[in-house]
């Protein structure tokens, strides 16, 4: 995934920050990206919504966290702060979300976030381990009641 070099004060939370407007998207107008950051302030990956496609108001999300960030929320916290800026500033109106089935955090998050699972694309990604892996289908339109995603402690 592509990282933005300069901060945004559009940054959408304490916890993805980075280019948050499209027009700071130079060059590549349908995607805009986010590094992600724990509570004290440390660099633990990544937040993405690329694939935007303004006619149709849709857009792709991505994320991942290095392991030393997992297991506290901050993912879900990213995703829920980019995907509400995708929908309040950007103005898409859905956001898919694909994962390997096989990955269960990714799952877990992905709901956690209001992204409800509408299907099963089969062998439509081929991951890291080169293998074609079925895939997950989530989205969550601006329109679904949400509550924003608060980390505990
Ligand atoms: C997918 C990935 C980002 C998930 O990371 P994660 O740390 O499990 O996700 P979250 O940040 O949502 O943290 C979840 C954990 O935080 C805790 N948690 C949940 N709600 C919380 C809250 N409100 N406040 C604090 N902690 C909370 C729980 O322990 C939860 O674990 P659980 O899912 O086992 O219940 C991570 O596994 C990863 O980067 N994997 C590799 C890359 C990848 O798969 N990317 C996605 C490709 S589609």
């Amino acid at each position: 995934m592509e990282t933005r070099e300069h901060a945004d004060p559009a940054a959408p939370s304490a916890n993805a920050q980075g280019s948050g407007s499209r027009t700071a998207c130079r060059g590549s107008p349908d995607h805009c990206s986010w590094v992600v950051r724990d509570p004290s302030g440390r660099l633990v990956g990544q937040v993405s919504i690329h694939s935007m496609d303004e006619e149709i108001g849709s857009g792709e999300i991505g994320y991942w966290l290095a392991p030393s960030g997992r297991g506290r929320g901050v993912g879900a916290a990213a995703v829920d702060a980019a995907t509400r800026f995708a929908f309040d500033a950007v103005g898409l109106a859905r956001i898919e979300l694909f994962h390997a089935v096989e990955n269960e955090p990714s799952c877990r998050l992905a709901t956690r976030c209001g992204y409800l699972i509408e299907g099963t694309a089969r062998q439509s990604f081929i991951y890291g381990d080169r293998l074609r892996h079925d895939e997950h289908l989530h989205a969550r339109l601006a329109s679904d009641d949400v509550a924003t995603f608060e980390l505990l402690g």
